[in-house]
C-alpha cells in the first residue's frame, strides 16, 4: 500500500505530546506538512520533528493536493470548524474530541463529510484501548449466549485525577498568543452556564461515548434523570441506553492516578474495567470478569499484545482504515449522538436551576 500522506493542524499540547509522535511512528503514514498559526512555534516544532513543509494555517495546508488526510487538535469549538473546512477541501480528517459543542455545529460537520465523500474520525481513544476492546467483546458474547443471565445495569464513574502522568515527551512553547476561538455553544444556553457546559462536555463526552459503544446502543439513548450540583459538573445522570439503565457519576478528586471505572452487571456476574490515566503510555484498561454460580471465579484477561497505548492504537486505526469504505469506529455520524445528549442533559439541568 502507498503510504498515507498526512498533514497536521496545530502544534499545541496534544499534538506535540501525543499525536505527532504517534502518527510519525506508524509505518504506513508519512507526515509531510504542519500548519500552525503561531509561526514561531510552528517553525520550532517543524524543525524538531523534521516535517518537510510548514503552512500558515489549515486553509493553506489544504491547498497541497499531495496531502490525502489531515489530523487536527485545537480549541474545543475551533477544531470542528477547521475539520469542516478540511472535509470541504477534499481531505479525510482525524480530529480531537469534542467534534462539536452544539448539535447545530455537529450537523454542519457531518454534512460537510457527506457532501465531499470524505471520512471523519473523532479521537475517542478509549474505543481503541485494547482492554476496552476485550470488554466490548465479552459483553457482546455474554448477551448473545445468556451465560451470565440478563444484562441488568451499567455504571461509569469518572472523578479524574492526574491525567498527564509526568509524560516526558519534549514540548516547545512560545509566548505568541493563541488564536481566538469562535463561540459555538447552543444559543439557548444562558451566558453564566456556558463555561460549565463546555467543561462538563469536554470531559464526559469520552465516558458517554464509551458506554454507548460497550452496550452497542447507537443513537437509542435518552436521559432519565439529571442530578448535578449548581456547578453543572458534579453529580449523577441516569440514561436509558437501548433499554439498559446506565449511570454516569461525575466529579473531581485530587488523585495522583486516575479515578475512572465502568461496570456492566448481569444477573450472574459482571464485567468491570479500570481506565488507565490518559497519558500513561503503554498501559491499557484493566479488565475483571466475575462469574457467580456454583464455582465462582474472577478472571482478569490481559490483552495481547500486552503493553499498548490507546492513543497510539487510534492513530494506527485511522491510517489503516482511512481509505476503505467502512465508517470509522468513532465516526462523525455516531458522534452526533454524544453532542445531542449534552444539550439534553443541560436543558434539564438549567430548567432545574429555575
Ligand atoms: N483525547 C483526549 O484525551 C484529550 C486530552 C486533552 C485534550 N484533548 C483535546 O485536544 C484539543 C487540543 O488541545 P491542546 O491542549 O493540544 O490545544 P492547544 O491550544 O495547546 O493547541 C492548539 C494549537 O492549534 C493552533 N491553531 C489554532 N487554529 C489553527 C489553524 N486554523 N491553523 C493552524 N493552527 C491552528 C493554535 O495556535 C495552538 O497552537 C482540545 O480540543 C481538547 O478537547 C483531548
Amino acid at each position: 500500500m502507498e503510504k498515507i500522506r498526512l498533514g497536521y493542524i496545530g502544534c499545541g499540547f496534544m499534538a506535540q505530546k501525543v499525536h505527532i509522535p504517534n502518527f510519525m511512528s506508524v509505518p504506513d503514514c508519512e507526515l509531510i506538512g504542519l500548519a500552525e498559526v503561531r509561526s514561531e512555534l510552528g517553525k520550532t516544532v517543524q524543525t524538531r520533528f523534521g516535517i518537510p513543509r510548514l503552512y500558515r494555517d489549515h486553509a493553506e495546508l489544504a491547498q497541497n493536493v499531495e496531502i490525502e488526510a489531515v489530523a487536527v487538535s485545537a480549541d474545543f469549538a475551533l477544531q470542528g470548524e477547521i475539520a469542516k473546512d478540511l472535509l470541504s477541501a477534499g481531505k479525510h480528517v482525524f480530529m480531537e474530541k469534542p467534534m462539536a459543542v452544539s448539535t447545530e455545529q455537529a450537523e454542519a460537520i457531518v454534512e460537510a463529510s457527506q457532501k465531499s465523500g470524505k471520512k471523519l474520525m473523532v479521537g475517542y481513544m478509549k474505543r481503541y484501548d485494547a482492554g476496552n476492546e476485550i470488554v466490548k467483546e465479552r459483553v457482546a458474547q455474554f448477551r448473545e449466549t445468556g451465560e451470565l443471565g440478563r444484562l441488568t445495569y451499567a455504571r461509569n464513574h469518572g472523578f479524574g485525577g492526574d491525567w498527564v502522568c509526568n509524560l516526558d515527551t519534549p514540548m516547545d512553547s512560545t509566548d505568541e498568543p493563541r488564536p481566538s476561538a469562535p463561540v459555538r455553544t447552543p444559543e439557548w444556553i444562558p451566558e453564566p452556564y456556558r463555561g460549565s457546559y463546555l467543561g462538563y462536555l469536554q470531559q464526559y463526552t469520552h465516558n458517554i461515548n464509551l458506554m454507548r459503544w460497550f452496550l452497542d446502543a447507537g443513537d437509542k439513548v435518552t436521559i432519565k434523570a439529571v442530578d448535578l450540583d449548581a456547578n453543572g459538573y458534579t453529580g449523577v445522570v441516569i440514561f436509558d441506553m437501548d433499554g439498559i439503565r446506565v449511570t454516569l457519576e461525575t466529579g473531581h478528586v485530587s488523585h495522583y492516578r486516575w479515578d475512572e471505572h465502568s461496570q456492566i452487571y448481569f444477573e450472574n456476574g459482571w464485567v468491570h474495567t479500570w481506565a488507565p490515566p490518559l497519558l500513561l503510555k503503554n498501559t491499557p484498561a484493566e479488565v475483571e470478569i466475575y462469574r457467580a454460580g456454583d464455582e465462582q471465579e474472577i478472571t482478569r484477561p490481559i490483552p495481547r499484545p500486552s503493553w499498548t497505548w490507546a492513543y497510539r492504537r487510534e492513530a494506527e486505526y485511522f491510517v489503516a482504515n482511512v481509505r476503505n469504505d467502512e465508517p470509522f469506529r468513532s465516526s462523525a455520524e455516531d458522534t452526533l449522538t454524544d453532542v445531542r445528549l449534552f444539550e439534553d442533559i443541560y436543558r434539564i439541568f438549567i430548567e432545574q436551576q429555575g
